[in-house]
């Protein structure tokens, strides 16, 4: 049902909010009234007063006392943030999220491996949802802002929303995306993995135990999900959700170097990790003479290059490629190594192109093992994710959302992947930079200023309102 009421609220909103973002820059003469009063037809001072529209804007204190709170629950001292998945801070973080989200009205459910969900029903609960969320578990050591700007700032955008008096058509959602790091079982991005309905991750969780031999299944029993083991009854169909958004630090420099407060991203790159081992005999330092030697060292050392070259050769800047682990047996001066063991890690937005340095790194290996006469013992791809693209319908309810708030934006590709990569399988995907101290991530050093995260949150905030009424 289309009326003259369920349009009219989303521009109140909109304009409300338009208010409340200049107030917050300047208290009084506010420069917008006049764009407000062309947009409406009406003067604003006569239809709302001034007082309940300044209490519309972000809760900036609120949210930065929730970031302290729930990184107060952390497996190591402050400022570092430590939350491994189903450990016990795990679930006294999910706990927090979900009284958030009660509190905020929205009715909480969670599926079998825990992704948490918050709705707010709008005017016609039929319809797909907007969803918007990201994770809170955090790597050892790591930071406070990392995945949790998109859940306790997608809350407030709901708050935002519900304070102007905004009523969604569709209904909007905040998700909490069960272990996006893959610290303690190995596989990254999990809950929205799941949620995609990737067969061969559900497969593959059944026989999947961490470093302790606690498996994945024992461990989210443990947590309290009980039906853990009905992993299929997280999937979702494609078109459950109309769009998701997701907030997130930019973890790189550019907005901060930029002075730019708003990221709209319009690709997120995907990784391919790959395990190759070499073997060669090994032999005495001294006593081996080279033209004997089959060593497995300098085939790791060759092939790491060769990562280099083929990464490079691509033309493309967004083509990136990183051997992060190279190990070398026994490991002794006077030894020539008989095994060697690398990891390689190689990204781009484009899938062809990626999986062309894939196939290239394959050739090399193989030809480095014939010429050095060493064994190729292993080549494995461990996964091979495609990226994805932002919908363009999304990415523009991002930029106009920005541009009304008065907020400059830059378009932006996304070189770290998030939950959105495989949301972007079920759902049009885009997300939501804002700027972070040096890009620093992953560590206790991670920031976000207050005004970072409150101009965050007031796009996301208007990107849902427009999205939900689309
Ligand atoms: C891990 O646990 C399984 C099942 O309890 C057991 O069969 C296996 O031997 C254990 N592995 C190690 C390395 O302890
Ligand atoms: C698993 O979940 C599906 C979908 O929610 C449900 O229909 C089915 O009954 C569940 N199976 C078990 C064994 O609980
Ligand atoms: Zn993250």
């Amino acid at each position: 049902m289309i009326s003259r009421f369920s349009i009219a609220l989303p521009f109140c909103f909109i304009l409300c909010l338009i208010h409340v973002s200049s107030a917050y820059e300047d208290d009084g003469k506010d420069p917008t009234i006049k764009t407000m009063e062309a947009f409406s037809g009406y003067p604003i001072h006569e239809h709302v007063s001034p007082d309940p529209l300044s209490s519309l804007s972000v809760d900036t204190q609120g949210l930065q006392k929730q970031f302290d709170e729930l990184a107060s629950f952390s497996d190591s001292p402050a400022p570092s943030v430590t939350r491994i998945l189903y450990s016990e801070n795990d679930v006294l973080g999910r706990r927090y999220i979900k009284n958030l989200m009660s509190l905020s009205g929205l009715s909480v459910r969670e599926d079998a491996i825990g992704n948490i969900f918050g709705r707010w029903n709008g005017d016609e609960p039929e319809l797909a949802a907007v969803s918007t969320g990201s994770h809170t578990d955090a790597i050892p050591y790591s930071g406070k802002y990392d995945g949790v700007l998109g859940v306790l700032g997608a809350i407030e955008a709901i708050n935002v929303l519900k304070r102007s008096g905004f009523k969604p058509k569709r209904p909007l959602e905040v998700i909490m995306f069960t272990s996006e790091e893959p610290t303690r079982f190995g596989i990254s991005c999990l809950g929205s993995r799941l949620m995609a309905g990737i067969k061969e991750h559900a497969e593959l969780l059944k026989n999947t135990v961490d470093n302790q031999n606690i498996s994945f299944f024992d461990a989210a029993k443990a947590a309290g999900y009980s039906n853990v083991e009905n992993l299929s009854s997280a999937f979702l169909n494609k078109g459950s959700y109309s769009a998701f958004v997701e907030l997130h630090i930019e973890q790189g420099p550019i907005l901060e170097e930029e002075a730019i407060p708003i990221g709209v991203v319009t690709a997120i790159a995907a990784p391919a990790s790959i395990k190759v081992d070499f073997e060669g005999n090994g032999g005495h330092a001294g006593a081996a003479l080279m033209p004997t030697r089959n060593d497995a060292g300098l085939a790791a050392a060759e092939l790491a290059l060769a990562v280099e070259k083929h990464v490079l050769d691509s033309g493309s800047i967004d083509t990136v490629g990183t051997v992060g682990i190279l190990d070398l047996h026994p490991g002794a001066i006077n030894s020539i190594p008989s095994k060697s063991h690398l990891e390689i890690d190689t990204r781009d937005i484009d899938e062809k192109r990626r999986n062309t340095v894939v196939e290239k790194i394959h050739q090399s290996a193989l030809s480095i093992s014939n010429k050095r006469r060493v064994m190729l013992s292993q080549f494995k791809i461990i996964n091979q994710d495609p990226p994805a693209s932002s919908e363009e319908f999304i990415i523009k309810a991002a930029e106009s959302s920005a541009r009304e708030l008065n907020l400059p934006y830059k378009k932006m590709i996304s070189r770290a992947y998030h939950d959105s990569l495989f949301m972007a399988r079920i759902s049009p995907m885009a997300m939501i930079f804002v700027p972070c101290y040096k890009g620093y991530s992953h560590k206790p050093e991670e920031y976000a200023s207050p005004e970072a995260i409150t101009d965050g949150v007031k796009v996301l905030a208007l990107t849902l309102a427009k999205l939900s009424t689309q």
